[in-house]
């Protein structure tokens, strides 16, 4: 097969071929899965019920490739609320998921040997996409010992005169982390002072439990150079919908919405409207699914911890956890592998998030503790055997 030379640096995301071998697996035997990032709760019912009625009224045609005029007023108005920043409705593209928003971004701002700078362990579409495009990974290493916060000194000894763009990710996945305020004002006056852009990926903003989400969109002098990446996915169980947005200066709009006419027209017109219902509706299904996440977290973290090997931080956000299993003595993709071949339960080792990902494992804690409580009884059979 002839293809091009940039096929051989596109990565992937491992979860979603765990999740296959996984599936495969449970034909023959009972697999917990722990390794795909997904709210296992159903969508909000009023949420299902405002796209039947968005279908019945005729929502099944192309629209606008930036997004429905009235679901980019209703994200403005959201986003306002939760980082207290005045948002413009045209500075808001609607996309297929959070994802293209990376992608988009990604493609109109970086060229051959431009550096990116961006979390590691971190999101391994981070890495993919800035190899696909040519440009340079600067990876910066997420560290346990300061509970997998970036260092913002470290960004800034970092910068280069080819560095284009910082990629921040708070709270975090693979681990949990949760960027603090003063992080965030170092992390912009670094931006601010190099001219580089920052893609702040703040698809888990609502899924923390502790203090108040900090956006580094708190830093007006920031904005000029800001895209911010949020969606529907995690935050209202929506993974299926693919509906996610970035919030940029309003050129930078009119650059997506133009990828996005090229690459797949429009977000699905239907998904759009029930999304208004998402914002606009009520919250206490998000508020009881965070507190379920909060359980979970605190159940899964004391259970790892217990496990001769294995040590665990405390998760601030998302629903990962992200232990050290060096512990041990074995190596975590060895270890990621038996425990699901031998134990069927599916995880992912760390350094599917990258290389200084080494000597850990993710757990994504979306689902029951029922089914937390068993993994961790088949974590522990497995290591005491070994
Ligand atoms: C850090 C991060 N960003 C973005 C996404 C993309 O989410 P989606 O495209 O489903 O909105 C994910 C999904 O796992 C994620 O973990």
């Amino acid at each position: 097969m002839r293809l091009a030379d940039r096929m051989s640096r596109l990565g992937t995301e491992t979860a979603f071929d765990c999740l296959c071998r996984a599936k495969a697996l449970e034909c023959k035997m009972d697999v917990v899965h722990l390794e795909i990032g997904e709210p296992d709760f159903d969508t909000p019912g009023h949420i299902r019920e405002a796209a039947k009625k968005a279908l019945d009224e005729g929502y099944t045609h192309y629209g606008p490739s930036a997004g429905l005029p009235e679901l980019r007023a209703a994200v403005a108005k959201y986003s306002e609320r939760l980082r207290g920043v005045h948002v413009n409705p045209d500075q808001v593209v609607i996309t297929p998921g959070g994802k293209p928003v990376m992608a988009f971004a990604i493609m109109a701002m970086v060229e051959e040997g431009d550096e990116v700078i961006y979390p590691n362990p971190g999101f391994p579409i981070y890495e993919s996409l800035i190899n696909y495009m040519e440009g340079t990974p600067v990876p910066v290493r997420l560290r346990e010992e300061r509970d997998f916060r970036l260092d913002a000194e470290e960004i800034a000894s970092m910068v280069s005169p080819r560095t284009k763009l910082i990629i921040i990710n708070s709270p975090q996945n693979p681990t949990g982390g949760v960027l603090t305020r003063e992080d965030l004002r170092l992390i912009a006056e670094t931006a601010v002072k190099h001219n580089i852009w920052v893609l702040a990926d703040e698809i888990y903003s609502e899924i923390l439990y502790e203090g108040k989400f900090e956006s580094i969109s708190q830093f007006p002098e920031i904005h000029e150079r800001l895209i911010i990446l949020d969606g529907f996915s995690k935050t209202f169980a929506m993974t299926g919908w693919r509906v996610g947005y970035g919030i940029m200066p309003v050129q930078m709009a009119e650059k997506l919405a133009r990828i996005q006419t090229n690459m797949n027209s429009c977000t699905s017109t239907f998904s759009q409207r029930a999304c208004i219902d998402a914002l606009t509706g009520p919250h206490d299904e998000v508020d009881r699914m965070v507190a379920e996440f909060r359980k979970r977290r605190d159940v899964i973290v004391k259970g790892l911890a217990e496990i001769p090997g294995f040590r665990c931080k405390l998760p601030f956000g998302a629903f990962y956890a992200f232990p050290n299993v060096e512990g041990t003595g074995i190596d975590c993709e060895v270890l990621a592998h038996r425990l699901l071949e031998e134990k069927g339960v599916a995880c992912l080792a760390g350094t599917c998030f990258g290389k200084y990902g080494d000597g850990f494992l993710r757990f994504s804690y979306a689902n029951s503790v029922k089914n937390i409580a068993k993994a961790l009884e088949r974590i522990k059979e497995l290591i005491s055997s070994s």
